[in-house]
């Protein structure tokens, strides 16, 4: 896996692209990538406090008229805090992604190789969906720790810029 940052880069050569960056930086972080055209992407942000670019009703949407490439959307409803307890569930935890026919089984095997099981949730058409479900997973999650007495989590924070490969 290669990590890029603000500094963007060059990813013509991997067979996936992780995009987890601000909800608001989708715009930013696509045109410092060179080789994007065509390659699959998986949009893994969310908005917080912000709208989708201007026209379209998602970012894994606004993503997939840059690319022209297979796309999906996945992983922004799980907190990478939780990544470490993942080995220790009886069941393996499931994981909600949308993405175009041609992005699913690069999706899917990430998701596995993450220690989930995907849960295909239908084409991008519902990735507005998902995205507006991660204030209401942010807020289950909240709700639930303080329950439990469970520390908070730290949420949105710990994940990884533009880069190739897998969360
Ligand atoms: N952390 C979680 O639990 C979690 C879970 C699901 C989804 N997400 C989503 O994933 C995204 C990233 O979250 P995070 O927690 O990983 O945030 P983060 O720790 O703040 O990481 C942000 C990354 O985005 C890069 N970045 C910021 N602005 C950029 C720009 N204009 N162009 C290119 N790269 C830029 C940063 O690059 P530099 O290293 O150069 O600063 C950094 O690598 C958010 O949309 C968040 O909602 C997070």
């Amino acid at each position: 896996m290669t990590r890029i940052g603000h500094e963007g880069g060059d990813v013509s050569e991997v067979e996936a692209v992780l995009l987890a960056v601000p909800g608001g930086a989708v715009a930013d972080a696509l045109e410092g990538l060179e080789g994007i055209e065509g390659k699959t992407v998986i949009d893994a942000t969310n908005r917080v406090g912000v709208e989708p670019p201007t026209g379209f009703a998602s970012n894994a949407e606004y993503v997939k008229s840059k690319t022209n490439g297979p796309t999906a959307k996945s992983f922004n409803i799980n907190f990478a805090v939780l990544y470490e307890q993942i080995a220790r569930e009886k069941s393996r935890p499931g994981n909600l992604f949308v993405a175009d026919d041609e992005a699913r089984e690069t999706t899917e095997q990430l998701i596995r190789d993450a220690g989930y099981d995907p849960v295909y949730g239908g084409n991008l058409e519902n990735a507005a969906a998902l995205e507006a479900s991660s204030g209401r997973s942010s807020r289950a999650h909240r709700r639930d720790a303080s329950s439990t007495g469970s520390s908070r989590p730290k949420g949105p924070s710990a994940g990884s810029g533009a880069g190739p490969s897998r969360p």
